[in-house]
């Protein structure tokens, strides 16, 4: 039987570990061949040998326009197109509380977290407009939709992702290009190692801290052909956090109807 994504071809940012890792992964199950894109060659090159020639890597800084301009060029030459730009690839940056950030790692930040998504939705759409058509899935984080505290810097940024890609849609639509955006948190990856998982994990309705499969499958559903009518959307893939926060007033969690 054919998979959801047999004879397309994908590139993911980020995809040498953690929720880039997992989307490749499931995106060559179902049968699509992808170009892994990242900056630590070491893991990215390994990785991809382990999924054949379905995959192929290729060192890129997101935050670097030409490199990622290089970057489609060189999956069209090598797979012969593009019709599914993941831009996961993200840095965290400084954890601090505002008035103790000096805000030393902003232009970082903004750079891969941001600028990055844009200009890579940019390289992919210029091909996929020349050519018919394709996705556009970019990844946010529900620090970008929340407020909260702390990271100010990747919050902003995130949030910046979550509009532009909303944009997007309405920019590409009428040429055949989807672009939506899940917005993660908790997933147990390097980037939020430094977290204590049960505290973030006490934030959700459902219980359990998320994997990067859990991503993964929603990345496939929105890159799928089941998505066709969907664009412009921002799906929390959290737990359940956005909603709200099972704590009773005394605190704790809330006990269970019996
Ligand atoms: N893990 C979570 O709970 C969570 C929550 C919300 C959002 N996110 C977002 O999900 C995305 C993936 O993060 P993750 O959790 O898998 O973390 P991760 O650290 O495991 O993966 C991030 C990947 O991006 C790569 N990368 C970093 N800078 C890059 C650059 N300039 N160019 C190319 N590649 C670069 C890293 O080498 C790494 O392979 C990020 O955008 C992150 O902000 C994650």
């Amino acid at each position: 039987m054919p998979g959801e994504l047999t004879e397309k071809v994908a590139i993911i940012t980020g995809g040498a570990g953690g929720i880039g890792r997992a989307t490749a992964e499931r995106f060559v199950a179902e049968g699509a061949r992808v170009v892994i894109a990242d900056v630590d060659a070491r893991a990215g090159t390994a990785f991809a040998r382990t999924l054949g020639d379905h995959a192929a890597f290729r060192r890129t800084d997101v935050a670097d326009a030409q490199q990622v301009r290089q970057l489609v060029d060189f999956t069209a030459d090598h797979f012969g197109g593009l019709h599914v730009m993941c831009n996961i690839a993200g840095v965290s940056g400084s954890l601090r509380r505002f008035l103790d950030d000096d805000l030393r790692d902003f232009q970082q930040v903004m750079s891969v977290d941001l600028f990055g998504v844009m200009t890579g939705s940019r390289c992919a759409a210029l091909h996929m407009v020349e050519h018919g058509g394709g996705v556009i899935i970019n990844v946010s984080s529900a620090a970008g939709i929340d407020p909260g505290t702390g990271m100010l810097p990747y919050r902003a940024a995130k949030a910046g992702v979550a509009h532009f890609t909303r944009c997007l849609a309405v920019e590409l639509g009428e040429h055949g290009v989807r672009a939506n955006c899940v917005a993660p948190a908790n997933i147990a990856t390097d980037i939020n190692a430094a977290f204590d998982k049960a505290a973030v994990t006490r934030l959700q309705p459902l219980p359990r801290q998320g994997r990067p499969d859990d991503v993964a499958e929603a990345v496939l559903y929105l890159a799928s052909d089941r998505a066709a009518q969907v664009t412009g959307v921002v799906l929390p893939v959290d737990g359940g956090m956005s909603t709200g926060t099972p704590q009773a007033p005394a605190g704790g969690r809330s006990p269970r109807p019996k």
